[in-house]
């Protein structure tokens, strides 16, 4: 049957078993998702947002519960849910920037077509305002390109849903300034259905229709936050603000003097940076 929700997480519970500890990563995970929106997922490091990720995109299967897309419980990876990670080594170094995303339409069996698959290939690098840049490889690319091409990449097979996992954790703050604005254009234009991860709250309330605020242990969701901020969104705005403190005090960080000192969350922020270098298993 259809559903008007794109996307909708029932009831999702998630046991890791690592020797002999169990790991409740996610517990009674509930969230609706409409077509076209905007969905921020914000907590601290080991909170299961990468878990929650990858139950999306059935790379994990979940312990209870279920994710269904468009109505049906999905079963498996799908070209309908594409995945964006931090690591900028997520290309294929032996392919230029214009093969990486011809390999994605080859194996996603999108137009038989060489030449065809070379316009959409190239169609996508101009969204990502890549163009002149399609003969190089990936080692002589800037981390900032890189994750273009990744995002060109993820988007050429014309997913429903982008899931994007900290994609800018690892820019410098200029780069990652003009990737969250250019994020913003492509959503806009593509209408895509986009949940991305961040541990960044400014980043957050910079992009988000809704913030989805977890924590851990089990990790669960303590808050969804509206963001009706209109865009483009000035950090400068009273209500930006508002919900930066709102989303803040969520996470646990309530004491005036850390706050005042910033000290906890830069540190909480720089252990989960070290740790998201971590490959994940
Ligand atoms: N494959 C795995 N096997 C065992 N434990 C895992 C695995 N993946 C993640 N975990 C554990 O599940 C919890 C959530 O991890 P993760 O989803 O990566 O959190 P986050 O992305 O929020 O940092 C953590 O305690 C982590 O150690
Ligand atoms: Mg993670």
């Amino acid at each position: 049957m259809f559903s008007k929700e794109e996307l909708v997480i029932d009831n999702l519970g998630k046991i890791y078993y690592a020797g002999e500890q169990r790991i409740n990563a996610l517990q009674q995970i509930d969230l609706k998702v409409k077509t076209g929106e905007f969905i921020n997922i914000i907590g601290p490091s080991g909170c299961g947002k990468s878990t929650l990720l990858r139950c999306i995109a059935g790379f994990e299967k979940p312990t209870v519960g279920r994710v269904k897309v468009r109505g049906s419980e999905i079963s498996g990876p799908g070209i309908d849910r594409m995945m964006v990670f931090q690591d900028f080594e997520q290309l294929f170094p032996w392919y230029t920037v214009l093969e990486n995303i011809i390999f994605a339409l080859r194996v996603a069996r999108i137009s038989i077509d060489p030449k065809k698959r070379k316009k959409v290939a190239r169609y996508y690098l101009k969204m990502v305002g890549l163009t002149r840049f399609e003969d190089l490889y990936p080692h002589q690319l800037s981390g900032g390109m890189k994750q273009r091409v990744a995002i060109a990449r993820a988007l050429s097979v014309q997913p429903r849903i982008l899931l994007m996992d900290e994609p800018f954790g690892s820019l410098d703050a200029i780069t990652r300034f003009s990737l969250q604005k250019e994020l913003i254009r492509i959503w806009k234009d593509t209408g895509l259905t986009i949940i991305f991860v961040t541990h960044n709250i400014e980043e957050a309330i910079i992009l988000g229709d809704r913030i989805v605020i977890l924590e851990a242990n089990p990790g669960t969701i303590i808050e969804i936050v509206e963001n009706t901020l209109s865009r483009p969104r000035s950090l400068e705005a009273v209500e930006f603000n508002r919900i930066w403190e709102q989303i803040h005090t969520l996470l646990g960080f309530e004491n005036r003097e850390q706050q005042e000192s910033g000290k906890s969350i830069t540190k909480l922020f720089r252990e989960e940076r070290e740790l998201s270098f971590l490959p994940h298993a």
